[in-house]
């Protein structure tokens, strides 16, 4: 395939979340940076698209401004990746849709339900293929489980514990902190912190492995550090479509953790057991035998979870292969679509806009019940 054209908006000096993002695409090599604005500060944007190699007339200080010349040139950009933070999404991917390029967003897609649902639309609209980052969906041993629960090996799903505790929050945010600050700012982060940022991830994980559909929640969404405003912890029991039951648990007051995101699935006929801080494996009980360990790159993983493994077991992949992997299934469905192929469900192995749009959808209505006194709503 040849290789295609991305733009990014956000990821400008210092960013978290975008310099990952383009060192990962750099890992298939399946696209170049070709455009971007890279921060809201004019210079900033200008000096950035500078140091990464960008000449000067596809650097931009305005997104609307970037998604209008990108869409008039002949080698415009054919994909944008949208970093920024929470506040801008929506405004972002709506101005690109809108000239027919096609989006990747950071989670959590949205501040509104209506905001996910337009871009839904406006996608749809418009023919265009949307992904969002759930970072953890790209692992191998996640596509296996996923596979494992569809061959049927748990049997039907009963309860399913999802949990990722963080301890970066336990104290009073120290000023010089480069992640706090925007995300313990509802004019920024929107509705929910902790929540939003990390138990949306469990939300996504769960979804992707298991199928299963929220029917309703009940959450209770704390403020452990005096004076937040928005929540540092989260509880949230769920209950799915078909009767299976769930509890999460999100936390960035949780001291001794760092990216403890680890999830449990029970059926049937036996359950699993993943973590995301030992990604490359997960354990497998059944009813009947002894736990087994999986290991990604054997050969027994299957094959839609093998076409993701990148050396050989024993050999820890991480992150960055995770999102590579995200990339790699968004690019290659990308390049396919426009040179004029029909996709199959299997080309779309990547979170979709429709799964943002339920990444918001469980945002709001754990806020709504945690503001009613912890009632169970309806999603
Ligand atoms: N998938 C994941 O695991 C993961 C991890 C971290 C962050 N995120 C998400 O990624 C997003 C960014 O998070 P971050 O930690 O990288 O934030 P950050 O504050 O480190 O970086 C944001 C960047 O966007 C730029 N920016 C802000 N508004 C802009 C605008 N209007 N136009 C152009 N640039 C603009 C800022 O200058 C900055 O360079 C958030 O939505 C966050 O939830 C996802």
């Amino acid at each position: 395939m040849k290789q295609l054209r991305y733009g990014m908006v956000g990821g400008g000096p210092g960013a978290f979340i975008g310099d990952v993002h383009r060192k990962t695409i750099r890992i298939d090599n399946l696209a170049l940076l070709s455009a971007g604005c890279f921060s809201r500060d004019a210079e900033k944007s200008r000096s950035f698209g500078k140091e990464l190699g960008l000449p000067s007339e596809r650097v931009y200080t305005d997104f609307a401004m970037m998604a209008k010349e990108e869409a008039k040139r002949k080698d415009g950009i054919q994909f944008v990746v949208c970093v920024t933070p929470n506040v801008s999404h929506y405004e972002v991917c709506k101005a690109f849709l809108a000239e027919g390029i096609s989006v990747v967003c950071d989670k959590p897609l949205t501040w509104t339900i209506e905001q996910s649902e337009a871009l839904v639309a406006l996608a749809k609209k418009k023919d265009l293929l949307f992904g969002v980052t759930y970072t953890y969906s790209g692992y191998p041993a996640v596509k296996q489980m996923r596979h494992m629960v569809e061959s049927g090996a748990l049997g039907a799903i009963k309860f399913v514990n999802g949990e990722y505790p963080q301890g970066w929050l336990a104290a009073p945010i120290d000023e010089e902190s480069k992640l706090a600050p925007w995300r313990m700012d509802p004019k920024v982060a929107g509705i929910s912190n902790c929540l939003g940022d990390i138990g949306s991830h469990i939300e996504n994980l769960v979804a992707t492995v298991t199928g299963l559909k929220i029917e309703s929640v009940c959450a209770r969404l704390d403020r452990i550090v005096e004076g937040r405003t928005l929540d540092d912890n989260a509880s949230v029991m769920v209950e799915y479509k078909g009767g299976a039951k769930g509890l999460y648990w999100s936390s960035q007051i949780a001291q001794g953790n760092d990216n403890a995101l680890r999830i449990r699935i029970y059926g049937e006929k036996g359950g699993l057991e993943w973590s995301q801080e030992d990604p490359d494996h997960f354990t497998f009980t059944p009813n009947a035998g002894p736990q087994q360990k999986w290991s990604r790159g054997r050969d027994e993983f299957c094959e839609e979870a093998q076409k993701y493994s990148r050396i050989p077991a024993g050999h820890p992949e991480g992150l960055f292969e995770a999102f590579a992997n995200i990339y790699k299934s968004f690019i290659l469905a990308l390049g396919k679509k426009l040179s004029g192929e029909a996709l199959q469900s299997s080309d779309i192995d990547f979170p979709t806009v429709e799964m943002g749009l339920d990444g918001v959808v469980f945002i709001n209505k754990c806020v709504e019940s945690n503001d009613k006194g912890s009632v169970w709503v309806t999603l």
